[in-house]
């Protein structure tokens, strides 16, 4: 099978990254949100990329315009299924909404279809599960800014078929990326490594060790990270952070992944990063 049409579901900031990354590589690209808001903002996104990407010399006007017309949206994740050879869901990162979303791909997708999650730390193997075409399902977790960041970590379930690695693998190419292989484990190799890095740092502000500004700055000078790991979990969203180490935390059972408690409490706060305008700094 050749992919031709890449349907994404949700148009938050990691689907409609995708959606612009698989438009610009040339596929029918159909985004499809539950609200018309997000669908519009999602859109909005991938204009703006594309015009500044013209505007500084990166996008010709001819590959903005093609772009643009690959690009299509829809409301129904039913219709999406029923001309998508490849769907990617970049819905909430809990396990019962992408269930929920595997069982409806299940049920309306083309016989062929690939199945994927851009899930950042849940099981493929379970989400494949829910459906009769474990083979056909895989993780394809992209990184934000989808446009900039050139990572994706391709997850392989533990019923995936060869051949969809095989298009996956091939996938992330054309889109001007560089597939990593990774099997089915908690947070995968990104977020295993990296979100006890933010937590720890968490830890060192609780405790007094030093201020968050101060942290970062050990880090971007140190250690030349391009952000700080406290501006970093701001940049995800702290929900995202929290909802990733308790999966960490719940799957491999060891005590050195608990959540920071001031993390909880800063969640708990409404204080979510640079989405809510509130989180280590204020935006
Ligand atoms: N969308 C599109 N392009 C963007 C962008 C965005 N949101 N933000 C920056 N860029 C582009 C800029 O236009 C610029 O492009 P040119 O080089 O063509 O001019 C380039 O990126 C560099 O941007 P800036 O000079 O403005 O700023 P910077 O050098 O500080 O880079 C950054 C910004 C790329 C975001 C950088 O700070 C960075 O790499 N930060 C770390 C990001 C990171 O770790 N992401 C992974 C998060 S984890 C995740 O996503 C997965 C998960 O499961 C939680």
């Amino acid at each position: 099978m050749e992919v031709k049409t890449i349907g994404v579901i949700g148009a938050g900031a990691m689907g409609r990254g995708i959606a612009y990354a698989a438009a610009c590589g040339g596929y029918r690209t159909i985004l499809e949100d539950v609200s018309p808001e997000m669908l519009e903002q999602g859109i909005a996104y991938i204009r703006q990329n594309l015009e500044e990407g013209v505007a500084r010399g990166k996008v010709t006007e001819e590959q903005r315009n093609i772009a643009l017309a690959n690009l299509t949206t829809s409301r129904s994740v039913e219709d999406l299924c029923r001309e998508a050879d490849l769907l990617i869901e970049a819905v909430p990162e809990e396990m019962e909404v992408k269930l929920e979303i595997f069982t409806i791909f299940d049920k309306f997708a083309l016989p062929a279809a690939i199945l994927a999650s851009n899930t950042s730390s849940l099981s493929i193997t379970e989400l494949a599960a829910i459906t009769f075409r474990a083979q056909n399902c895989i993780g394809m977790h992209f990184f934000n800014p989808v446009p900039v960041m050139k990572l994706v970590e391709v997850i392989r379930g533990l019923a995936t078929s060869q051949s969809t690695y095989n298009m996956v693998r091939d996938l992330a190419i054309a889109l001007d990326k560089t597939p990593v292989e990774v099997n089915d484990a908690p947070g995968f190799v990104s977020n295993r490594v990296l979100m006890p890095l933010l937590n720890e740092a968490m830890y060192a502000v609780m405790e007094g060790v030093a201020t968050a500004p101060a942290v970062d700055e050990v880090f971007k000078l140190g250690m030349a990270h391009p952000m700080g790991p406290l501006t970093l979990a701001d940049f995800i969203g702290l929900d995202v952070c929290l909802d990733i180490m308790r999966v960490l935390h719940a799957g491999l059972g060891d005590p050195k992944y608990r959540p920071c408690p001031l993390l909880i409490k800063m969640v708990d706060a409404g204080w979510l990063g640079k989405k809510s305008g509130q989180g280590f700094y204020q935006y």
